[in-house]
C-alpha cells in the first residue's frame, strides 16, 4: 500500500478530495494528515475519517523531530494542499522529489510569500487577467518555484468577486489534484 501523507492548514477541501478518491484504492491511502492550525476544519475531516493527524508549531516544524514521525508513515508522496507554511529544508532533504503543492493560480503569475487563497484570487481580478487557474508542481526551497507538474485554466469573468473566482478554481483542484497524486504514485511504483 502507498502512503499519502497531507499537509493542510485550512477547510480542507482538497484534501477531502484525495480521501474520497483513494477510498476504495487498494494500491493507496491517506495515512496522516499534519496541520499547524488546531481549529483547521482538515482535522475535523481527519477525525470524522478516522486519519491520524499531527499538529505542528512552528517550534516542531523546525525540529529535527518531524522528519522521524513523518519517516514513521513511509510517505510516497507528500502532497501540501492548502499548506501556508514554507517547508522547512530538513524536510525538503529527507523527502526529495514526493513533495508537491497546489497553488490556486498560474504559476509564475500570483506565487511566492503571501500568496495564497484570496489573496490571489484578489489580485488576478485587480490585474483584469482573462484567465486563471491552477499548478501542482513539485516543491523546492523556494516558494512556489519548483518545477510544474501541471497547469489547468479557467476564464476570469468580468463580474468575478475574489469568492466566485476561487469556486471555479477550487473546482479544478478538486478534480486535478487527486488525478495528479495517482499518476504519481502510479509511476513511482
Ligand atoms: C486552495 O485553494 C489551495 O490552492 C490554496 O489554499 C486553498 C485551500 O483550500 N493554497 C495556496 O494558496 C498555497 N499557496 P482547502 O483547505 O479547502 O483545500
Amino acid at each position: 500500500m502507498q502512503s499519502i501523507v497531507i499537509f493542510a492548514s485550512g477547510g480542507g477541501s482538497n484534501a477531502a478530495a484525495i480521501i474520497n478518491h483513494f477510498r476504495e484504492s487498494t494500491t493507496a491511502r491517506v495515512t496522516l494528515i499534519v496541520c499547524n492550525k488546531p481549529e483547521a476544519g482538515v482535522i475535523e475531516i481527519a477525525k470524522n475519517e478516522g486519519i491520524p493527524f499531527l499538529l505542528i508549531s512552528k517550534k516542531t516544524f523546525g525540529e529535527l523531530l518531524i522528519v522521524e514521525q513523518l519517516r514513521e508513515f513511509s510517505p510516497s508522496i507528500i502532497v501540501l494542499a492548502g499548506f501556508l507554511w514554507k517547508i522547512p529544508e530538513h524536510i525538503i532533504h529527507a523527502f526529495p522529489g514526493i513533495i508537491i503543492n497546489i497553488h490556486p493560480a498560474l504559476l509564475p503569475s500570483y506565487g511566492g510569500k503571501g500568496m495564497h487563497g484570496q489573496h490571489v484570487h484578489t489580485a488576478v481580478l485587480a490585474n483584469n487577467e482573462r484567465e486563471s487557474g491552477i499548478t501542482i508542481h513539485y516543491v523546492n526551497e523556494a516558494y512556489d518555484e519548483g518545477n510544474a507538474i501541471l497547469q489547468a485554466r479557467c476564464a476570469v469573468l468580468k463580474s468575478d468577486t475574489p469568492v466566485e473566482l476561487s469556486k471555479r478554481v477550487l473546482k479544478l483542484e478538486h478534480f486535478y489534484l487527486p488525478r495528479a497524486v495517482e499518476f504519481f504514485l502510479f509511476f513511482s511504483r
